[in-house]
């Protein structure tokens, strides 16, 4: 059993989006970091990327321009996974998101890393429980699942599996709250973790919504970007009936549930829009709505302007 004094040093295994933007994030906040990938390329593109990401939250007032090269010379990086991990306290696994790969690379873990050493999988929707179970030291294994982009977003959800003991929560709540994210505990290992199923129940209705022709695509996104959105980072929805009276809740409820999508399946006209090779941005733009490209440059500019300038604030607010 560790506590969150003896965490000293981070291993980050797979050097891609996520893994080089949480590798990055650690060694902002301090801590030696072994960033471990197979190709050089990898590592290489990793070590431009977080140089090119740190300068850029330093030039919007989120750290220092002059901290980058340090935060820098705390990442090593290596193409051998026992040299990353050798006297890790903490190892986050960010491979692809395959399940006999991330169980294979567990296993390794197992051989490599120190008996007490917290090994963390970073995976989207499957379960921290069954990509443990063929590891020999499946208690010290748990879901941290960060959200992109890593170096923005606060949340992290830790996910705890039925083998997880109550110090492995503790000290990797601590850890993430020590490097400036904002982590929730997770009781049970369930496919979507708390916000994907937060967010796809909400994408649920919004698809239905367009495919039963109450409203066009923009129009749904409006009603929520002006609308109810708008105050969600305030008000979310538990606060949101606490507020307006738990009757008035159960007498919405009673009414309106019937009426919401509740399919077990993805909606037919996404299917049918996958069929088109109609995928979005990454087919010229033609997706629910067409976008042209200066149109896909500018929501992108749009949300990194937003999601900084709610960061920098939030910072602000806590005194950081
Ligand atoms: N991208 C996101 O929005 C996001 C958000 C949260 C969590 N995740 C999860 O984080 C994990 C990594 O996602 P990503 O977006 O960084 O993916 P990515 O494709 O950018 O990186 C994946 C990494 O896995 C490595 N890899 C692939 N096959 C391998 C193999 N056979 N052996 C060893 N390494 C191998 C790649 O070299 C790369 O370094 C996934 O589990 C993903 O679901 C992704």
């Amino acid at each position: 059993m560790i506590t969150l004094q003896d965490v000293k040093k981070i291993a980050i295994i797979g050097g891609g989006s996520m893994g080089h933007g949480c590798a990055m994030v650690f060694a902002a906040a301090g801590y030696p970091v072994g960033l471990y990938s197979r190709r050089a390329e990898t590592l290489q593109k990793a070590v431009e990327g977080m140089r090119s990401d740190l300068t850029f939250l330093a030039e919007r007032g989120i750290g220092k321009l002059e901290d980058v090269e340090t935060t820098m010379a705390r990442i090593t990086t290596t193409q051998d996974m026992a040299e990353a991990t050798a006297d890790a306290d903490f190892v986050l696994e960010c491979v692809a998101e395959d399940m006999a790969l991330k169980q294979d690379t567990f296993q390794k873990l197992d051989q490599m890393c120190k008996p007490d050493a917290i090994l963390a999988t970073n995976t989207s929707v499957m379960s921290p429980t069954e990509i443990a179970s063929t590891s020999a030291k499946r208690d010290r294994i748990l879901g941290t699942h960060w959200w992109n982009p890593p170096f923005l977003i606060p949340l992290v959800e830790v996910v705890q599996t039925e083998e997880t003991p109550q110090w492995v929560i503790d000290v990797t709540m601590e850890l993430h709250k020590a490097i400036g994210k904002h982590p929730i505990h997770c009781k049970k290992d369930v496919p979507g973790f708390v916000a994907n199923r937060l967010q796809h129940a909400l994408w649920r209705e919004a698809l239905s919504i367009v495919e039963r022709g109450i409203a066009d695509p923009a129009t749904v996104d409006e009603s929520l970007k002006y609308g109810p959105g708008l105050r969600l980072p305030v008000l979310a929805p538990l606060e949101n009936a606490d507020m307006v009276g738990l009757d008035l809740t159960l007498s919405i409820h009673s009414y309106v549930l019937k009426y919401l999508e509740d399919s077990h399946e993805p909606s037919p006209l996404l299917r049918e829009k996958v069929e088109k090779n109609e995928l979005g941005f990454k087919t010229g733009g033609v997706g629910y709505q067409t976008w042209t490209p200066e149109e896909q440059k500018a929501l992108r500019t749009r949300l990194l302007d937003y999601l900084t300038k709610a960061v920098r604030e939030m910072k602000e607010a806590e005194g950081k």
